[in-house]
């Protein structure tokens, strides 16, 4: 989503933006609104009686079944969403499935694009990550394998949701970072020098993609959710659940679009590579 601003105008303004005529009586002030009268001042009957039948009819109804609430769930907009986490099969971006083969063979540590797919609903975005190097040994510094969670030959094929759990900036405002892509390495308990991981441009925020997303600087104090993956006996990669926090924004990550249905495709998308850590 974006705004657009006039001169000068921070975020702030995209509400003001919208009211362009002047108020007629000063902010703050509480204008009384006079009871509806005839000509001669009198109370207009005609007026008074329209609100006597409405209050009748309100009591009617709510006696009789409670059409009160029954108004106000009409007027209120269902909630969009899906019931149960879907398996969906993943598709890669040229149509055919994903497999576990041509993900080992197509993509790597080093791809410099993010390969985004949506699950489970249709605004909800997520990077598919092949871990494994290119060539080398997986050690942090170039790779990983056995990561948690993480599917295929070496365990390195992994999901994460690509919306920033600090403010909820979307890919590819987050992105993931191929090593060596910025100076700034990270430890964890496997790996002593990680060189890559997913940053946010935003406001900084990291996340150790060989450790469920966890986070390696704020200001985001939550993981990422990670897209539980599978793989059938032809070696096909479904999305089917997904672990840890709601997708940000979601107040539950069933809830707030449309399912993305039984398929997913990929999409590439060009990273915003910044390289600023907050300590
Ligand atoms: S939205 Fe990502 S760090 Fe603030």
């Amino acid at each position: 989503m974006s705004f657009s601003h006039g001169p000068g105008c921070d975020l702030a303004c995209q509400f003001a933006q919208g009211q362009s005529l002047p108020l007629d009586f000063p902010v703050g002030q509480v204008r009384r609104v006079a009871p509806a009268r005839g000509d001669d001042g009198d109370v207009d009957e005609t007026k008074r009686n329209v609100l006597k039948l409405l209050a009748v009819a309100g009591l009617v109804g709510a006696g009789a079944g409670g059409l009160a609430g029954g108004v106000i769930q009409y007027v209120q907009p269902p909630t969009i969403g899906i019931s149960s986490y879907p398996r969906v099969q993943l598709i890669d971006i040229d149509g055919s499935p994903l497999t576990v083969a041509k993900v080992e063979s197509e993509y790597n540590a080093g791809t410099p694009n993010d390969l985004i797919f949506n699950y489970p609903l249709r605004n909800e975005p997520n990077f598919l990550l092949n871990l494994f190097p290119a060539s080398g040994t997986p050690d942090g510094t170039n790779g990983a394998e056995n990561v948690p969670g993480g599917v295929g030959t070496h365990k390195s094929i992994v999901a994460y949701s690509a919306i920033c759990q600090h403010l909820g900036c979307p890919a590819p405002a987050i992105s993931y970072y191929p090593p060596g892509t910025c100076p700034k390495t990270f430890s964890n308990n496997t790996y002593p020098t990680l060189s890559f991981y997913i940053h946010c441009s935003c406001h900084g925020s990291t996340y150790d993609v060989t450790n469920s997303a966890s986070n390696l600087t704020g200001p985001a104090v939550l993981p990422l959710p990670q897209v539980t993956l599978d793989v059938d006996a032809s070696g096909n990669i479904y999305a089917i659940g997904e672990q840890g926090p709601p997708v940000n924004g979601h107040l539950n990550t069933l809830q707030g679009d449309y399912g993305v249905g039984s398929t997913s495709q990929l999409v590439k998308e060009t990273p915003v590579i910044l390289c600023s850590f907050p300590t």
